[in-house]
This record gives structure tokens, C-alpha cells and sequence, in this order.
């Protein structure tokens, strides 16, 4: 297996060994993920980046602890997933806020299990209103909002228990092309201040490449690890440099076996020593 699959051992803040998901359908068993084998060190940027249906979405249940059944092992500090904790944050596509409550109380959902007085969870939920760039909003409904930022009320919301780990399952599909550029920065900007691991599920290359440190690509039927692609470049990251269209078409000549794609991957390669270690 590629050695660059596993980041060292003693410092993976998740660990998955072997993980094997099949889904009960009326057709038989559906086998989504097979033989799913990664560590992640914490503090990682990581993307899982694939076409639909390839269980992107599956993995992220699985590590949130939304599903348990499978086969292998996911293992958090060194512990078995059992369910629901606070140190693993979940943010989804759709922004899934309640329409009734204001900004400030749909953040507040997410400290439904922490046990602080009333200042302290006050003073939380206004930190992570101004963390998301909020401020001014915390008393208006989710239906004055735009679509970016009721998208910035669900990262709150997934951020205000203090995880440690922060699940992205495509937050940014449902955005504009240009909100969904700046919600991409956000997203840097608040991994710089909370220095937390983040695992952004994405079908988008460019997302991928702008935003990982390890772009971990996946494969369809079963869902596995087809290749593990590391990005050195540091942030903030221009969107065009000669290396960013190298991986890109690194990453479309994986995805789509086109010759087109490796032999410009290989012309480029050719004009520059790498500064990606792959
Ligand atoms: N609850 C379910 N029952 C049956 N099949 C499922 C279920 N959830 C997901 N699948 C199947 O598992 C595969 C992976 O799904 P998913 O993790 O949602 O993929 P992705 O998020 O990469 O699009 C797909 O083939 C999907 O149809
Ligand atoms: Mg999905």
C-alpha cells in the first residue's frame, strides 16, 4: 500500500484500519466501502474528494459516530467510535437550521450537551458569532439570511462546542460560485484560529486543491482509496499557479483514465522540479 496513505501513527488523531461498509438493499448487499485504511494527524487539512455515490458521505457517519456498523475499526485518540461525541463537529450540505429559532439559538444547539452556566454559553455562542464573520446577526432568523451565510450559522454551530475534529460533508455545493470561493477562505481563515483537524468531503478538484493538505481520492464501487495526493504549497494558495494545474490535471487523468490529461500531467512535469511530494 502507498506509504504516504498513513501519516505517523502516534500522532493520528483518527485512525481508520480496514473499514468495510455494505448496505442492506432490496437488490442484496450493496458493499459502499472496502478495505478503507487512513491516518490522519491532528491538526490535518484533509480532503476525501470523488464522484457521487463513491461513500464519502458513508465515512463521515461512520467517523461521527451516525453509524456503527461496519466491519474494521475507527478509532478517534486511540478509541473506538461508539457514537456521538462533542470532539467530532458535523457540518452538511444543506445548512439544516430551524426556521423558528434566531442565529444565536441555532449555534446554541450545538452546546445542547455541555454543561456551562449561562454567561459562559452567552459568551461561547457570541465568540462563534464574530468567528464566522456574524456579527450584527445573532438575533435574526435563518430567512433573512443569504445562502453563505446561513452556511456560516451551521460551521458555528458545528465549531461552538469546541471540537477537535470538524466533519464538512460538501458545506459549499448548494452556494454560488463566488460565495462558494469566499466561504473556501473562510473556511482557511477559521482553521488558522481554532486549529482544529478538518475533514471536508468534496466532489470539487479545485476545492480539494485550494484547501487540503492531503487530498485523499476515492474511487466508486466499492468506495477506496484509488490515490493519496499530498498539496505543499502554502496559504494562502493561488488558485492558477503552475502547480495547482499540474495537480489538477493529476487528479482528472486518476479520475478519468483520459491520455489527454497524463500526457499534459507529464509535459508540466517536464517544465518544473516538483515542489509537491507526492
Ligand atoms: N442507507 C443506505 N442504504 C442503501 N444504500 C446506501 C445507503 N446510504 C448510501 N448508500 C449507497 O452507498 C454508496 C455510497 O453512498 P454515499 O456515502 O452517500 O456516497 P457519496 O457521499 O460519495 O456520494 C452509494 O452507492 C449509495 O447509494
Ligand atoms: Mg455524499
Amino acid at each position: 500500500m502507498n506509504s504516504s496513505i498513513n501519516a505517523a501513527c502516534d500522532t493520528a488523531i483518527v485512525s481508520f484500519k480496514n473499514v468495510r461498509k455494505k448496505f442492506k438493499t432490496t437488490q442484496g448487499d450493496l458493499l459502499a466501502l472496502d478495505d478503507f485504511t487512513l491516518d490522519i494527524a491532528e491538526g490535518e487539512s484533509i480532503a476525501l474528494l470523488g464522484s457521487s455515490g463513491c461513500g464519502k458521505s458513508t465515512l463521515l457517519r461512520m467517523l461521527v459516530g451516525l453509524d456503527t456498523d461496519y466491519e474494521g475499526s475507527i478509532c478517534v485518540k486511540g478509541r473506538p467510535v461508539k457514537g456521538i461525541e462533542q470532539e467530532r463537529g458535523m457540518v452538511f450540505q444543506e445548512h439544516r437550521l430551524f426556521p423558528w429559532l434566531t442565529v444565536a439559538k441555532n449555534i446554541e444547539l450545538g452546546l445542547l450537551n455541555d454543561q456551562l452556566s449561562p454567561q459562559e454559553r452567552q459568551s461561547k455562542i457570541a465568540d462563534h458569532v464574530r468567528l464566522v464573520g456574524l456579527d450584527g446577526f445573532a438575533d435574526s432568523y435563518p430567512h433573512q439570511l443569504s445562502g453563505g451565510m446561513a452556511q456560516r450559522v451551521s460551521i458555528a454551530r458545528g465549531l461552538v462546542s469546541s471540537p477537535r475534529i470538524l466533519l464538512l460533508d460538501e458545506p459549499f455545493g448548494a452556494l454560488d460560485a463566488n460565495t462558494r470561493t469566499q466561504m473556501q477562505q473562510e473556511l482557511l481563515r477559521i482553521r488558522a484560529e481554532s486549529r482544529i483537524t478538518t475533514i471536508l468531503v468534496t466532489h470539487d478538484i479545485e476545492e480539494a486543491i485550494y484547501i487540503a493538505d492531503r487530498i485523499i481520492l476515492l474511487a466508486p464501487r466499492p468506495g477506496r482509496i484509488q490515490k493519496v495526493i499530498k498539496v505543499c504549497e502554502a496559504h494562502p494558495r493561488e488558485r492558477t499557479p503552475f502547480e495547482f494545474h499540474r495537480l489538477q490535471k493529476e487528479l482528472l487523468y486518476t479520475m478519468t483514465g483520459d491520455e489527454a490529461y497524463a500526457a499534459e500531467t507529464r509535459r508540466l512535469e517536464s517544465l518544473s522540479p516538483s515542489a509537491i511530494a507526492l
